[in-house]
């Protein structure tokens, strides 16, 4: 079944702005060593390509989130299903994910992690999409804006589905109608 409605960011266009970013964060960070903070599993695509093009010493953490309760509608109140493995005391912490919406998760995130005592606690997220946004966040890094439309590939799914396909697309209604 084709499952494409529509591409929104092509391959190349991800490509050409991953290493645009990397860059970015290369020069910010210069002397430093950066913890990408990988949030699962949507942000994993982002930080294989991203790590690519950062030319200071990176180590790599990840975290599972998972939205608490009510599945229809977030609440803001987010489990951690899976925990950093080193302590973030004192290190320049780079929160790689693949997109901000509500912003609710991160919300939560920041919180947590900032009690944690990094040196420093910064976000590169690949998509913003700010019609939705409920909390403010402070993004450092941002890939691409896009429109209230449900998205899908490179990291995003649908019922886990779809998260290694190349490019950002809307997926065919048919897909996501049940
Ligand atoms: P929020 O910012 O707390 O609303 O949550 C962001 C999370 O919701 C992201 O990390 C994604 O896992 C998921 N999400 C938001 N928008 C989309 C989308 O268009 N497609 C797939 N997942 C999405
Ligand atoms: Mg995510």
């Amino acid at each position: 079944m084709d499952i494409v409605d529509r591409i929104i960011i092509s391959e190349e266009e991800i490509q050409n702005r991953v290493r645009e970013l990397g860059a970015a964060i290369s020069r910010d960070y210069a002397g430093k060593t950066i913890t990408l903070l990988c949030i699962l599993k949507g942000g994993l695509m982002f930080l294989c390509d991203l790590a690519k093009h950062i030319t200071q010493p990176v180590t790599y953490d990840f975290m599972s989130v998972s939205s608490y309760g009510d599945a229809t509608e977030t609440s803001g109140v987010v489990r951690i299903t899976k925990d950093l493995e080193e302590s973030i005391e004192g290190k320049h912490v780079l929160i790689v994910e693949d997109i901000i919406d509500t912003g609710l998760t991160l919300s939560y995130l920041l919180k947590n992690l900032h009690s944690r005592n990094p040196a420093s606690l910064r976000i590169c997220t690949l998509l913003d999409k700010p019609a939705n946004r409920r909390v403010e966040i402070p993004i450092d890094y941002v890939g691409f804006e896009v429109p209230n439309e449900f998205l899908v590939g490179y990291g995003l799914d649908f019922k886990q589905l779809y998260r290694n396909i190349p490019f950002i697309f809307v997926p065919k209604r048919e897909l996501i109608a049940d």
